[in-house]
């Protein structure tokens, strides 16, 4: 029997051990489902904390609860090592590494050249390496493949490599990464029924691309559709507010057009892992071949011009109450970058924050999904969202509008409001 038919034939009685690295937002889910799925799972992270947490059954990622977590602990199908050497016995790796932009906005593949050396010290024959984490067009085969060819074993024969993008949207309630349709691609047409194969137990519907390049460009064309999307809507909010328009009341109804409308909404600007860094992703790929992405540099500066426009209407907000934003007190409600999580990650809040306190206003913050967080060798304490809170305050700035958040309270109790997602008006507020 071939290398391929063997790996097919050892996920199809499920008598696998399936290794995953890095265990964070998109690993750790991934590697649940995967020993829920019937596998052994095997998750490597460089962070001890993160290891003794999760073998101890305690989840740092809000998608994966400790009962969950805790149910693959004791039926033996997880374990959490910082031991890279022991992925030597996984017939299948998973990595699920960072792939963050440097200072310049380049792409930071670092971290996905340092998880191949891991592989590459153990790569064996009759194993599957498959790259989850966003990155541009190439890297599979560029970046990895030589690496992992060079031990002397060859790809579609020994071992198979693919591309296969996470699309995992932390805190959504009805999609995670079961039921969310997973895109691969492989290196050859084994490498691709190969991790086909493997994902079948875990994940519900999987959808084969030709090449690692198609699936890499799968996963930027989603995220910069976002993007893209996001910053026509944010736009829309410049454009409405010099025109003195409600710019939710123009996308509402335009929303309601059967066909060939898709809703945006504006906001305080983009934030999380993915959509503010994965276009740039692909930009800086073009550049290198003499192309400028005119679209996602477009709305990447539209989107990161927001938390500025948004601070402007606290400093015309305080203005009409005849305050400068200088001594003012200013509550955000919201740092996370989306509703209902405690990622704040890019966070436009922290623009928010760093402008309003460069002209010199005094920020306070209310979170109930973030307690403290710590910005600048400056730490803040979220505080409790009380009439008393919101009459110390001169300006409530909403951000991010967690569906736990009693918008109603900030409306009988706040002296100045300015909301930038719309949240006191979308039938949120208890009265
Ligand atoms: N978070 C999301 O919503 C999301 C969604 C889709 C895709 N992605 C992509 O998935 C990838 C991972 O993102 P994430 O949000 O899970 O990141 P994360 O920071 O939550 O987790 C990454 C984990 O990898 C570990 N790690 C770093 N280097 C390592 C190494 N060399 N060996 C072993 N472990 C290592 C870190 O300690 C961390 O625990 C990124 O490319 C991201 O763009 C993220």
């Amino acid at each position: 029997m071939n290398a391929a038919d063997a790996l097919i034939k050892k996920a199809e009685s499920r008598d696998l051990l399936f290794g995953v690295i890095g265990l964070g937002y998109v690993g750790l889910p991934l590697a649940v489902e995967l020993a829920k799925a019937g596998y052994r799972v095997l998750g490597f992270d460089v962070l001890q904390r993160v290891v003794t947490g999760l073998n101890a059954g305690h989840s740092h990622v809000k998608d994966v609860d400790d009962q969950e977590l805790q149910a693959v602990r004791r039926a033996g199908t997880f374990e959490a090592t910082t031991d890279g050497a022991r992925l030597r016995d996984a017939d299948a790796i998973s990595i699920c590494v960072p792939t963050p932009l440097s200072k310049f906005k380049d792409p930071d593949v670092s971290y996905i050249v340092a998880a191949t050396d891991t592989v590459k010290q153990v790569l064996r024959s009759v194993q599957a390496i498959i790259l989850e984490s966003t990155t541009y067009p190439g890297t599979t085969r560029e970046i990895m493949l030589p690496a992992l060819e060079s031990t002397g074993l060859k790809v579609g024969k020994d071992f198979f490599l693919a591309f296969s993008p996470e699309r995992v949207d932390p805190g959504n309630p009805q999609y995670h990464t079961r039921n969310t349709p997973k895109v691969v691609g492989g290196i050859t047409p084994d490498c691709l029924r190969v991790v086909c194969a493997l994902y079948q137990a875990a994940i519900d519907t999987l959808v084969p691309v030709s090449t690692t390049e198609a699936a890499e460009l799968v996963k930027l064309l989603e995220n910069t559709f976002r993007s893209v999307n996001i910053g026509l809507a944010n736009e829309m909010a410049i454009v409405c507010d010099k025109l003195g328009v409600d710019v939710w009341e123009v996308i509402d109804a335009a929303a309601t057009k059967p066909f060939g409308f898709m809703k945006f909404t504006p906001g305080p600007g983009l934030g999380g892992h993915c959509i503010p860094i994965a276009p740039h992703y692909l930009a800086w790929k073009m550049r290198g071949l003499n192309y400028k992405t005119r679209f996602i540099d477009l709305a990447g500066e539209v989107n990161t011009e927001m938390p500025a426009f948004w601070v402007r209407k606290v400093a015309d907000a305080l203005n009409q109450a005849s305050k400068a934003v200088r001594g003012s007190t200013v509550l955000v409600v919201g740092v996370a970058y989306k509703k209902d999580i405690d990622d704040l990650r890019e966070s436009p809040a922290l623009d928010i924050i760093k402008l309003l306190e460069q002209q010199g206003a005094s920020v306070t913050y209310h979170d109930p999904y973030v307690p403290q967080f710590e910005e600048n060798g400056h730490s803040f304490h979220s505080v409790p969202l009380t009439s008393q809170s919101l009459a110390a305050a001169d300006c409530v700035i909403i951000v991010t509008d967690h569906s736990a958040v009693d918008y109603g309270l900030i409306r009988r109790g706040a002296k100045v409001i300015v909301d930038t997602r719309h949240a006191l008006d979308r039938g949120k507020a208890s009265a």
